[in-house]
């Protein structure tokens, strides 16, 4: 018995890093998932993993990919319509995907652009395929929630609350995501929708590409982190979206839930 078995769960931005983390953890606990993502290789390999882990436990994989820009309201509305018509309907929502840079030149991470410098392209990408990006998708789920509730987790981030200088347009995205989260799960509770947004520290791609392009940057946080660490995708955010997204949670909703090995607490 798994934790997710019956549920239909979408995860965006599941090509890789803490997406591609979190579908895999649901798939191994039953749910059948939608890897939803930016790009078709990406999409591909988290599909094949994840067929190949069911094919192991001798189940035939409940995993569908979809590629689609989460910036563009017509294509998340595809995903979602997809995803029910393979799957019947949607129980879990991730808003895990992010971009950075601009449409012309995406970047691997937010890089430092001065406050009074910051363009509108660069911004207006930031938040759209940020704090856009979840209000489609949670508007897109909810006549599929509204019947018989549903869960739904957003990413925010530590650079937000941390002010962290040079990356105003991802700071300001993720905290308005935290409002959002908050709001919805202020008007949607009545539905039996939970909804809350993680804050990670985690080793991925996107997280490199932001250290090496600020040397020094890496072991300074790590001193700030009590556990001394950051997270492993696998070990440390797999287990805590499995229960934002089991019924163990049912009474948790409109939180902000801190996955930093105690970052939050820096002096
Ligand atoms: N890692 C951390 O420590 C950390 C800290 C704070 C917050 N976060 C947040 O946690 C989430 C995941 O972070 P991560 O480090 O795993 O990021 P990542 O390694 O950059 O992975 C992001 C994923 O999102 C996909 N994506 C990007 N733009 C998209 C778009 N417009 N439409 C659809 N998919 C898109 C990417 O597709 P491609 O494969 O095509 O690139 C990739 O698969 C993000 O919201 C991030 O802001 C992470």
């Amino acid at each position: 018995m798994g934790k997710l078995d019956g549920r239909v769960a979408i995860v965006t931005g599941a090509g890789r890093g803490i997406g591609r983390a979190i579908a895999i953890a649901y798939a191994r606990e039953g749910a059948s998932v939608v890897v939803a993502s930016r790009s078709q290789g990406t999409v591909d390999a988290v599909v094949a993993e994840i067929t190949e882990i069911a094919g192991i436990a001798g189940e035939p994989a409940a995993v569908l990919g979809v590629t689609f820009d989460v910036g563009a309201r017509e294509q998340v509305q595809r995903m979602v319509d997809e995803t029910v018509a393979r799957f019947g309907t949607v129980d879990i929502l991730v808003n895990n995907a992010q971009g950075f840079g601009t449409p012309a030149e995406p970047q691997a991470s937010p890089g430092y652009i001065a406050l009074e410098d910051f363009p509108d392209d660069a911004w207006d990408h930031t938040f759209r395929s940020g704090l856009k990006g979840t209000l489609y998708a949670m508007q897109a789920v909810f006549p599929h929630m509204r019947e018989r509730g549903g869960k739904i987790i957003n990413f925010g981030s530590g650079n937000g609350i941390g002010a962290m200088k040079g990356t105003a347009a991802y700071n300001a995205t993720k905290e308005a995501i935290r409002s959002l989260t908050r709001t919805a799960a202020a008007e949607w509770g009545k539905h039996g929708i939970c909804v809350n947004v993680i804050l990670p520290t985690m080793v991925t791609d996107s997280a490199r590409s932001f250290l090496d392009s600020r040397p020094g940057i890496e072991d300074k946080l790590i001193a700030q982190i009590p556990l001394r660490r950051m997270g492993d995708v696998d070990r440390d955010i797999g287990p805590v979206a499995v229960f934002l997204g089991s019924s163990d949670s049912d009474f948790v909703t409109g939180q902000t839930v801190h996955v930093d090995g105690g970052q939050i607490l820096r002096p």
